[in-house]
């Protein structure tokens, strides 16, 4: 049976991209990549090689040329008019750029010097930073990690279609560790019809739950997939996000009804734009479902709290592909007794338990167990203990 015929949702574009390169092939490319010239690439472009490889950021081969690049910074489109929102492009400095020829394949190594992937350059080309973080990030203030990034580095972009050769170690999460073909049996196998997808870069606390339970109540799984690639220093390490996801699970949720996967990838903080690659890539797992709640993907307050759910109005259902389940700003409110929205709650904001992730991370970090409206104690009991090792 063909994946199309197993899967009641179409991957982004259409077809599920496989760009990874296996066996023997896999050996004689290798064995080529060492006399190419080699380019060493940061850790947010290995996760993007990986995500491109298996098919994570599908409809994308490689990284983006300049036609797809303006198209997507300035109306989140490919240049063939699919929805795409954020730039997936490899940054070099000038002097590097100068090294490669277009035409040629460049074996594209991490600082350990494990290649990764060999691109075959089809473009290099500058590009406009300011508006790219002003277009993508809404922003152009530094002191947002997301146009930080995009002031740090290079000048040119190199572009055209890539080959995996190597993922990027998992081992630590490889019970975790699935790509989309593999989402998509798993779903299959589970006799998921509808699966709701739900990105976090935090721990799993009340609100996430009540969004992630509310959900369940209308589809047939949840698929808890969290983002354990690069992250800004102050959010709590993967590593221990992934062992209280797990004692959560354990204790609160239908087992049968919630599988947890890793999302492989760097975060961006780019807010609303990001809300779309998130609810795309998911697609591409095989979700039919995405939660976009609060200030999804964002960071200070670049951002109004629904902005990432409005941005989808620019598009028609058809053209998204996959369906948002929109949640407001939710909490547990004392005088209810149970968890709420402006929507379900009469009661004014005193009664209501409401944390900033800086002050959850502060107690965190003194050992201070968050209250239990706030966050489930096993979770806050893991969170503390990995965050102790870690100070
Ligand atoms: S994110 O950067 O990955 O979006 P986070 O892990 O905090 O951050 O959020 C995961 C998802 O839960 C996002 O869709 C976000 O909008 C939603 N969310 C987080 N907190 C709340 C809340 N209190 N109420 C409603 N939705 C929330």
């Amino acid at each position: 049976m063909t994946l199309e015929k197993t899967q009641s949702i179409l991957p982004h574009g259409g077809k599920l991209i496989n760009r990874e390169v296996k066996g023997k092939e896999r050996e004689q490319l290798l064995v080529k990549a060492e006399k190419m010239k080699a380019l060493t690439i940061s850790a947010w472009s290995i996760s993007d090689i990986e995500l491109i490889g298996i098919g994570g950021f599908s409809p994308l081969t490689g990284f983006m040329g300049q036609e797809d690049y303006l198209r997507v910074v300035n109306e989140m489109r490919l240049a063939n008019g699919l929805v795409w929102s954020v730039p997936i492009t490899l940054p070099v400095t000038k002097e590097e750029a100068d090294q490669f020829e277009v035409g040629e394949e460049i074996a594209l190594r991490g600082k350990e010097g494990i290649v990764y992937g060999i691109l075959k350059l089809e473009e290099k080309y500058t590009y406009d930073k300011e508006l790219e973080a002003k277009m993508v990030y809404g922003t152009t203030d530094e002191a947002h990690p997301g146009v930080k990034k995009v002031y740090e580095k290079g000048e040119v972009y190199l572009a055209g279609p890539i080959s995996l050769l190597n993922r990027p170690n998992h081992d630590q999460f490889i019970d975790f560790y699935k790509d989309p073909s593999e989402t998509r049996t798993m779903f299959s196998e589970l006799g998921w019809k509808t699966v709701v997808g739900f990105q976090t870069r935090n721990p799993v606390h009340r609100a996430h739950e009540y969004i992630q339970k509310s959900a369940l109540e209308i589809v047939d799984g949840l698929l808890l997939n969290p983002l354990v690639g690069e992250t800004k220093s102050d959010d709590i390490p993967a590593h221990i996000r992934m062992e209280s996801y797990q004692v959560l699970i354990n204790n609160y949720y239908p087992k049968d009804r919630v599988r947890l996967v890793i999302y492989p990838a760097a975060m961006r903080y780019a807010g609303p734009r990001e809300a779309i690659l998130h609810a795309l890539v998911r697609k591409n797992y095989g979700c039919t479902h995405f939660i976009v709640g609060r200030d999804h993907a964002g960071v200070g307050d670049y951002y109004g709290t629904y902005d990432a759910q409005k941005i989808f109005e620019n598009f028609t259902k058809e053209e998204i592909g996959i369906e948002i389940l929109k949640f407001e700003h939710s909490f547990y409110c004392t005088k209810c007794g149970n968890m709420g929205t402006a929507k379900t709650c009469p009661h004014d904001k005193e009664y209501h338990v409401h944390l900033s992730g800086t002050k959850v991370r502060e107690m965190l970090r003194s050992g201070i167990n968050p209250p239990k409206e706030f966050s489930r104690p096993e979770v806050a009991e893991v969170l503390i203990r990995g965050m102790k090792k870690t100070n």
